[in-house]
């Protein structure tokens, strides 16, 4: 049986979990919101790299998953290359889809919405150096989105959800963005409501194919090299009733809000205390 492993500070990893939980039904997928830690926008890079250590350890021992997805920008931006490091198993990251932003963007502004680590970080920097050197780009942080899609988003109505992005839709305006890159993975569940607002000549652009993309890939790969992304049994096909898992670290977190998104995604919620 084998298993594949997500993680974010909270909620905003589901959406690449999702996408793969369409094309490889087979995986037995495990997720985990780090919301004892959250949110990891405000953390230092030495923070965020031996927190994504102890938890990427206590995982590995626990599951033995054939592959590691860093499914959060800020986290990946700041700690894969100490876990690549760290860890003798395969780690997929997370980063800001600037490179295809850049690509469609043609003479326009292509905005990078993300955390204030992300944007702090110089790995951003280099991604737009490296692909976008001639071209305009402005990154901007937006931890009340942060905050209001991890605690709010799935309670909220339409009216609100659309007050909190007034501020960011009337920004892009007015600074005249053509491509919208959702560098953080939270801002993916308000993918709906920011296409809804925006106009057509605003392309959103976010990681969620591509990342999804690299995961099969490397899947394939390994699953024809029959090495340790096959699980221990050799094949990939999980046991029948064995579901995914919704892990959550900390305490004090609106349990029922996060059991209500571990049974959209068909994940058990588990705390965790019964992990640890
Ligand atoms: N979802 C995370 C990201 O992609 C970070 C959110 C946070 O905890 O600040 O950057």
């Amino acid at each position: 049986m084998s298993v594949l492993f997500f993680m974010d500070s909270g909620l905003g990893g589901l959406p690449y979990l999702h996408w793969i939980q369409k094309k490889k039904p087979e995986y037995r997928l495990i997720y985990l919101a780090d919301n004892q830690a959250f949110p990891y926008g405000i953390r230092s890079e030495e923070f965020l790299q031996e927190r994504l250590s102890l938890l990427s350890g206590t995982i590995i021992d626990l599951y033995n998953p054939a592959l590691m997805v860093i499914a959060c920008n800020t986290a990946s931006v700041s700690a894969l290359h100490i876990l690549r490091q760290r860890f003798n198993i395969p780690f997929v990251g997370v980063v800001p889809a600037v490179k295809p932003a850049a690509e469609a963007s043609g003479e326009g502004v292509i905005g990078v919405l993300a955390t204030q680590r992300t944007v702090q970080g110089d790995y951003l920097k280099d991604l737009i150096r490296q692909f976008a050197p001639d071209q305009k780009v402005e990154t901007q942080g937006a931890p009340d989105l942060v905050d209001f899609v991890e605690n709010r988003l799935f309670s909220a109505t339409d009216e609100e959800i659309n007050a909190i992005l007034d501020p960011y839709i009337e920004h892009i305006a007015r600074q005249k963005w053509n491509r919208l890159v959702l560098g953080c993975t939270h801002f993916i569940l308000l993918r709906p409501w920011l296409e809804q607002r925006l106009p057509g000549s605003v392309g959103i652009v976010d990681s969620t194919e591509g990342v999804g993309q690299r995961i099969l890939s490397l899947l394939e790969e390994n699953e024809k090299k029959n090495t340790r992304i096959t699980g221990n049994s050799g094949t990939p096909v999980t046991e029948k009733g064995q579901r995914g898992v919704f892990h959550i670290t900390g305490t004090g977190y609106n349990k029922k809000a996060y059991q209500a998104a571990a049974d959209r995604y068909d994940l058990d919620f588990r705390a965790i205390k019964e992990i640890g």
